[in-house]
């Protein structure tokens, strides 16, 4: 007879660790029986209806695949998809970048922007000259950003971004820390449509960072997680990447097809890494690459192909692309209407306040400025759903839903005074 088994792992060992707040908000909507219900939670973009959206150039895609008599489930190289990461590469640094023309960038398809974020993370902390320098993040960030990075051992640092005060860029803040950061740290940006607070820097602005970064020798990690759908231009939400190519840095970039195609649960992403140019370029990347694909096999073997096949026709079909561009303004589109039909509503309400910045940020999500006691008054008593911080996606409203929302945070406004 066995002794009775006993489990190695233990409540004295497992803590408790808590819920994703984001996903423990979502459930809590989910289970809210109000027809008046609105998630402002999560960033996904839904229609005029508050249903996904399926991008019509997406569909076509599918449907071409789904037709592909050469169709099969082989397993991709571990690099990926090679017409996806080709393409990827192109949309990410521009078909005329001199990265791709000296062959100074190697890119790997990896698990959506999480994937490619931790992949460069990985990279970086292993290969970075010691002592292992720090990453520094704009305060604040994508929640993620910070577990990703401490659990490939970065040390996580923060630099001003936002000025609650303002509700616009803590400019001087921010150039001020990097100024101070020690030569090599890493520093994450966002391309376009900072996540959470939608303020991005000014042309004139990102060539300010780029000449302090350069001069204190640091490391620009740029994660691009929502390549046209800030403005609907692929070319214009690439301009810092862009720029910072053509002034010669050696950067790591982390791209998502998550936002801008809607291929949120296909986890679709790539992440590049691009050399300073030189005689050496080729080298560093062939051995880049190499290390790579060993980080690659030992995490996730290989890519997954359903998506990556989807992104690919949609990136090198001239006409579905021309469709997928088109869908990009729709989606930013809708989004700026929303914006500007909550900020007339707050001013028709006379909501005590300034409301400008709803109409000036860009992208998925706009910062309120609502505290946090507002936040769960909209929630307890107007069944309105958002993060802590006063973040809200406004791909969440609607105009069925939008005068409603301004209604309801005009009450908390006028509560808190
Ligand atoms: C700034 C930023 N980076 C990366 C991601 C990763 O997204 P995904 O893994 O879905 O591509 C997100 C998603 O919200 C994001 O906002």
């Amino acid at each position: 007879m066995l002794s009775s088994p006993e489990s190695a792992l233990s409540a004295k060992n497992v803590p408790q660790a808590p819920e994703d707040p984001l996903y423990g908000l979502v459930n809590a909507y989910l289970s809210d029986k109000s027809d008046k219900k609105i998630d402002l939670s999560v960033g996904v973009y839904r229609d005029d209806n508050a249903k996904p959206w399926v991008l019509p150039a997406v569909q076509k895609a599918e449907q071409l695949y789904q037709c592909d008599p050469d169709l099969d489930h082989e397993y991709l190289p571990i690099a990926g998809l090679p017409e996806f990461i080709n393409a990827a590469q192109r949309l990410i640094v521009g078909a005329d970048s001199p990265a791709i023309r000296e062959s100074r960038i190697c890119s790997f398809q990896t698990i959506s922007g999480t994937g490619a974020v931790h992949l460069g993370g990985a990279l970086l902390s292993r290969f970075l000259p010691l002592p292992t320098p720090a990453i520094y993040l704009s305060s604040p960030t994508w929640a993620i950003h910070d577990q990703i990075f401490n659990n490939v051992g970065l040390a996580i640092k923060e630099y001003p971004y936002f000025s609650s005060k303002t509700k616009m860029m803590d400019f001087d803040g921010m150039i001020s820390v990097l100024g101070s950061a020690p030569p090599g740290s890493i520093i994450l940006l966002h391309a376009c449509a900072h996540n959470p607070t939608g303020v991005d820097p000014t042309h004139d602005q990102w060539g300010k960072i780029a000449k302090i970064i350069r001069a204190n020798r640091l490391f620009p990690f740029f994660d691009c997680a929502y390549q046209g759908f800030a403005s609907g231009s692929l070319a214009q939400d690439n301009f810092a990447i862009r720029y910072f190519i053509d002034h010669g840095f050696e950067l790591a970039i982390a791209q998502s097809f998550s936002k801008n195609m809607g291929l949120y649960g296909q986890r679709v992403g790539a992440f590049h890494y691009i050399a300073c140019p030189g005689s050496g370029a080729q080298e560093i990347v062939e051995r880049v690459a190499s290390q790579l694909a060993i980080l690659q096999r030992s995490e996730i073997s290989t890519p997954p192909l359903f998506g990556a096949k989807i992104a690919s026709i949609v990136l090198n079909d001239k006409e579905i692309c021309a469709d997928w561009e088109k869908d990009l303004r729709t989606m930013s589109g809708r989004i700026n209407t929303m914006r500007e039909s909550l900020k007339q509503g707050l001013d028709q309400l006379q909501t005590p306040g300034q409301w400008g910045h709803i109409t000036s940020q860009i992208g998925m999500f706009s910062f309120t400025g609502l505290s946090k006691s507002q936040v769960l008054s909209l929630r307890e008593k107007w069944h309105v759903y958002m993060v802590e911080t006063g973040r809200i996606s406004m791909a969440g409203l609607n105009s069925g839903n939008v005068r409603y929302f301004a209604e309801a945070v005009d009450d908390v406004v006028r509560a808190a005074k």
